[in-house]
């Protein structure tokens, strides 16, 4: 277990949940170190099944915490801020996973400048995350240390220069969806090929799975790995070179690009 701190979240949604369930599970902290508030019931439910704090209001999230997970809609991040701006003192750490809220935006409304912004993603919902964090100049390398064992305990989380996050958003934020498709085509080809529809689903998903776990866990470059599997004149070369005529990597690459390109328009306004 990490060094004894208490974890507050101020706005009690999925991702919220997922993160603290995860904590809890993985056992960074205990769950009676985990606070949260939230106006409906089955909100409170939900979080007081394992054992994580209820109490009345955000600012007694605030009061009671070292560091403050922030997880409502980006839409309420200004109002919800303002409000609590009295009740972040100096030695609190405000962790910021609004999507396309920056660290200057969550420092004006908050009047705090010990923040850090993650970019967190979907499969944070079964322990799979892809997160990226930065942070600003105040916040230490022990509140660096102390958010990585957060995330990391609902998936893997890297640091990086916020300059970089529209691109992570078209990149890990949106990938998801990118793959959930890839999955689905790559079944309807089981499908169109003959496979009944539920052992084509399966095999398409954990063949994905599969892939990804190599490259993970071999380190080896993907395109590597492709060569091992594309025997001269064999099935797979066949189905590498009909990817390629439907240009399937330039489309993934243009995906990521008009994702990153949105993201940094959605922000600006
Ligand atoms: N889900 C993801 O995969 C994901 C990935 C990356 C980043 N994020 C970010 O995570 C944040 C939360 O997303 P989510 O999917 O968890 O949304 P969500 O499930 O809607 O969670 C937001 C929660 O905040 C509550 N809330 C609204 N106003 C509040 C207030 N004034 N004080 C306290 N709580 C309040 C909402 O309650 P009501 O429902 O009653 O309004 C809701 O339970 C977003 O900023 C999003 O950009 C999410």
């Amino acid at each position: 277990m990490a060094e004894a701190f208490k974890l507050g979240f101020v706005g009690a949604g999925n991702m919220a949940e997922s993160i603290a369930r995860g904590v809890a599970k993985s056992g960074v902290l205990p769950p009676a170190s985990i606070r949260t508030s939230h106006r409906r019931s089955d909100r409170r439910d939900a979080f007081r099944s394992f054992g994580v704090e209820i109490v009345e209001t955000n600012s007694q999230v605030v009061d009671r915490s070292d560091i403050i997970i922030l997880s409502v809609k980006p839409q309420m991040v200004k109002s919800v801020l303002l409000e609590l701006k009295p009740s972040f003192s100096e030695e609190k750490v405000l962790v910021s996973v609004a999507a396309g809220i920056k660290l200057k935006e969550l420092q004006e409304w908050s009047g705090h400048r010990r923040v850090i912004r993650v970019m967190p993603n979907t499969p944070s919902a079964v322990g799979q995350a892809a997160s990226v964090m930065c942070m600003a100049e105040m916040a230490t390398k022990k509140d660096e240390e102390r958010v990585s064992s957060l995330f990391g305990a609902i998936g893997k989380i890297w640091t990086a220069d916020e300059k970089y996050f529209d691109a992570v958003t078209g990149l890990s934020g949106s990938g998801p969806a990118y793959i959930f498709l890839t999955i689905e085509a790559l079944a309807d080809g089981g499908v169109a090929a003959g496979l009944p529809r539920d052992l084509a689903l399966g095999l398409a998903s954990q063949t994905v799975l599969g892939a990804a776990t190599m490259v993970t866990n071999t380190g080896k470059h993907p395109g590597q790995l492709k060569d091992a599997v594309t025997s001269p004149a064999g099935t797979t070369i066949a189905g590498v070179h009909e990817l390629e005529k439907g240009a399937y990597r330039g489309t993934l690459i243009n995906a990521v690009v008009a994702a990153s390109k949105r993201s940094r328009e959605l922000s600006q306004t």
